[in-house]
């Protein structure tokens, strides 16, 4: 079990992980939140462990401790920078308004969160998570990857929107001329680190080239 970082936790980003295609958004965020210095508090639900299964060549299982410990080493960060909480792990500071990370962001992010997000129906950590800091006024970014989208989809969007979270769907621009997948990864993870106001190099900013 994540002993948690009780410190600074309003300096940390919390990030979910939720069982949406384009994970590699995720674990690519990941990897820049760990490169930048910032201290993560990481959720990724039972779903998602399957879509890593399926669209990676990384298998992410086993208790949060053990989830924590494979990530640390995978992407080098520092000891207690990445803190991994299970669905039920209520004591971790995510979890309520007086340890809030400054900013949450779920990514991928399934339609089911979504609507427990705009319904405020939440049922396991990352939901009260996403509870916690709509009802902080905290920044909270969704990475919704899902096409077509129903009224159901378009309704909970507008209603997150008016309550000032940042819907950022997972469909990259094409006008830096990408060469690769990892290219168009690199497009959505700017436009979420830009939202962050986290320093990062990984595209020429509009009217830079
Ligand atoms: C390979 C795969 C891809 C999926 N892609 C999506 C998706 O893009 N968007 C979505 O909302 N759900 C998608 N799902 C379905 C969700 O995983 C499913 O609704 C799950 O219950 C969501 O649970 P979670 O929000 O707790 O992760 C996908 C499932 C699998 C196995």
């Amino acid at each position: 079990m994540s002993t948690g970082n009780t410190t600074g936790t309003k300096n940390s980003i919390a990030l979910a992980m939720t069982g949406a295609s384009g994970v590699a958004y995720g674990l690519r965020l990941l990897q820049c939140l760990i490169d930048a210095g910032e201290d993560v508090h990481l959720m990724i639900s039972k779903a998602a462990q399957i879509v890593i299964a399926m669209e990676t060549d990384i298998k992410i299982s086993g208790t949060p401790s053990e989830m924590q410990q494979q990530l640390t080493d995978l992407y080098k960060a520092k000891q207690g920078q990445l803190n991994v909480w299970g669905k039920e792990q209520w004591a971790s500071p995510v979890a309520s308004g007086s340890g809030a990370p400054r900013a949450m962001v779920v990514c991928p992010c399934t339609s089911a969160f979504l609507s427990a997000a705009a319904n405020g129906t939440s049922s396991d950590l990352m939901e009260r998570a996403a509870d916690v800091a709509i009802k902080e006024n905290n920044k909270l970014i969704l990475v919704h990857r899902e096409t077509p989208l129903s009224a159901i989809h378009l309704e909970n969007s507008l209603k997150l929107a008016r309550l000032g979270v940042t819907i950022l769907p997972g469909n990259p621009g094409f006008y830096q001329n990408p060469t690769s997948i990892e290219d168009l990864v690199d497009f959505i993870v700017a436009r979420i680190l830009d939202q962050l106001d986290i320093e990062h190099e990984l595209l020429p900013r509009w009217g830079e080239q």
